[in-house]
């Protein structure tokens, strides 16, 4: 059997700042960084933050939420995409989505979604069969553009995987 060397290329567009952004995309950006604010992180001192816009100009947002049983928590991610889907039933489709963190007493970091997260965004886009866009700060201070939320979990594992029910 012959070897093949293969390569994944994952395209994002890097931003120096939120003025490269549209205006939409800056409020989306901020309201991540609003729903900090109400974090439960009482263990990790992480507050985290993720934002939804929809097609009807509406943005959702989730922030994480932890319990002194720390499995029991959730990350920011799945709570803002969970709380759409069980609040809103029916809701516009996604058209982007942005995280931020930051510590309990500190400026905003890194906010790349953890893979249980990349997981459960992976599907919601899915079954929306439209691409989300997803805005990231990254560990320097700029911002990173992805067109569709399956670009962060390449050789995922989806429903079209699983045998037929
Ligand atoms: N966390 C998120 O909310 N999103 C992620 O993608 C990474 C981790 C939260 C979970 C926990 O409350 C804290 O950050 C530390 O892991």
């Amino acid at each position: 059997m012959a070897r093949t060397p293969r390569q994944q290329v994952i395209a994002y567009d890097e931003l120096d700042s939120t003025r490269d952004l549209t205006p939409m995309a800056q409020s989306l950006w901020q309201a991540a960084r609003d729903a900090t604010n109400v974090a439960y992180a009482p263990y990790s001192g992480f507050h985290v933050g993720a934002a939804l816009l929809l097609a009807d100009g509406t943005i959702f947002s989730g922030s994480n939420q932890e319990n002194a049983a720390y499995p029991s928590g959730l990350c920011a991610e799945r709570t803002a995409l969970f709380g759409l889907s069980a609040a809103h039933p029916g809701h516009a489709p996604i058209v982007g989505m942005a995280i931020a963190a930051r510590p309990a007493t500190g400026d905003f970091g890194i906010a790349f979604p953890c893979g249980a997260c990349r997981q459960v965004m992976l599907e919601f886009e899915t079954r929306q069969e439209e691409p989300i866009p997803l805005l990231l700060p990254s560990r320097t201070g700029t911002i990173l553009r992805f067109a569709s939320l399956a670009d962060l979990i390449p050789f995922n594992f989806a429903a079209s995987d699983l045998p037929p029910a």
